[in-house]
């Protein structure tokens, strides 16, 4: 992983995120629940008391927004977090996804102790000048404290459509790794310390634009072994980790899949053999 040639304080939060396995290779295993600032009550999160507490302490960091930390996850827990500091949208108003602004100040991030901030960030939307604004005001803000910005390459409802083809509507002409490699480079340019993205095929052209650490979301619920398939290929295309959250929290078996991703990310297990785990655990 590079590090670059940051100060001693965000080398040192990184190093807390990234962990070092056997080789020395620093990768992570985040686990993302701050669905809820923007989807509400989210399957799995309704209440994470009773839902994630037992998760957290297999994550290498967390990202949720404040609600749910303060309210919910447990202070005595040493897990990092990444605060996520952007909202202002619902999507109950899905084409207003992309209108976003900072909503938790850098001085709030550091009362709750957080060692990073998350962001999100919609490139070729309505949106993208006020959110990448938005990213440098926050890295100019983060900066001063040292604390690390995750930049999120979000997708609004227009690239929705463009990227899944939700509802058959799928862009044949579309290429996302041209776009998550344009995306994620420009987040990298205004700021992130860590760029998160979505895995896609012709991913090497996403690795190669984006210099800093790189970690995968996981995107909606999917069967197990699927999730840990495109884990697997995107540990293989040189990615540092995953921010992952409905693939585990919503998974048959939220605790026994976390491991089973561990086991890819940190272990550089197969696919076979991670979903072997996850079978195992399962009992
Ligand atoms: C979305 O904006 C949030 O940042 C989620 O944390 C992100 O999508 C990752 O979660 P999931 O793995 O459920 O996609």
């Amino acid at each position: 992983m590079n590090f670059g040639q940051l100060s001693w304080g965000k080398t040192n939060r990184l190093a807390q995120i990234f962990r070092p396995n056997k080789k020395g290779e620093h990768h992570t295993v985040m686990l993302a629940v701050d669905h809820p600032y923007f989807y509400g009550p989210t399957t799995g999160l309704i209440d994470p008391r009773k839902t994630i507490l037992p998760i957290v302490p297999y994550a290498d960091a967390i990202s949720p927004a404040k609600g749910t930390l303060e309210y919910c996850l447990d202070p005595l827990i040493p897990t990092p977090v990444i605060l996520r500091v952007t909202g202002g949208n619902s999507i109950l108003r899905r084409e207003e996804l992309s209108d976003e602004h900072i909503i938790t100040s850098i001085e709030e991030a550091l009362k709750l102790n957080a060692v990073g901030v998350s962001i999100s960030v919609y490139i070729d939307t309505e949106h993208q000048s006020q959110t990448i604004k938005n990213l440098g005001k926050l890295a100019n803000e983060a900066g001063k404290y040292d604390l690390l910005v995750l930049g999120i390459t979000a997708v609004g409802a227009k690239l929705e459509e463009k990227v899944k083809g939700e509802g058959g509507k799928g862009d044949k002409d579309f290429d996302p790794g041209k776009y998550f490699a344009h995306a994620g480079r420009i987040i990298q340019e205004n700021g992130a310390n860590i760029v998160k993205t979505y895995f896609c095929e012709n991913f090497e052209q996403v690795r190669e634009g984006i210099q800093v650490p790189i970690v995968i979301a996981g995107g909606k619920k999917i069967p197990e072994k699927d999730a840990l398939e495109f884990t697997f290929r995107a540990i293989q295309a040189g990615v540092e980790g995953v921010d992952m959250g409905r693939n585990i929290f919503q998974a048959d078996k939220p605790v026994a899949m976390i491991q089973a991703v561990k086991s890819i990310v940190h272990e550089e297990k197969t696919v076979e053999k991670a979903f072997e785990i996850y079978n195992d655990l399962k009992q």
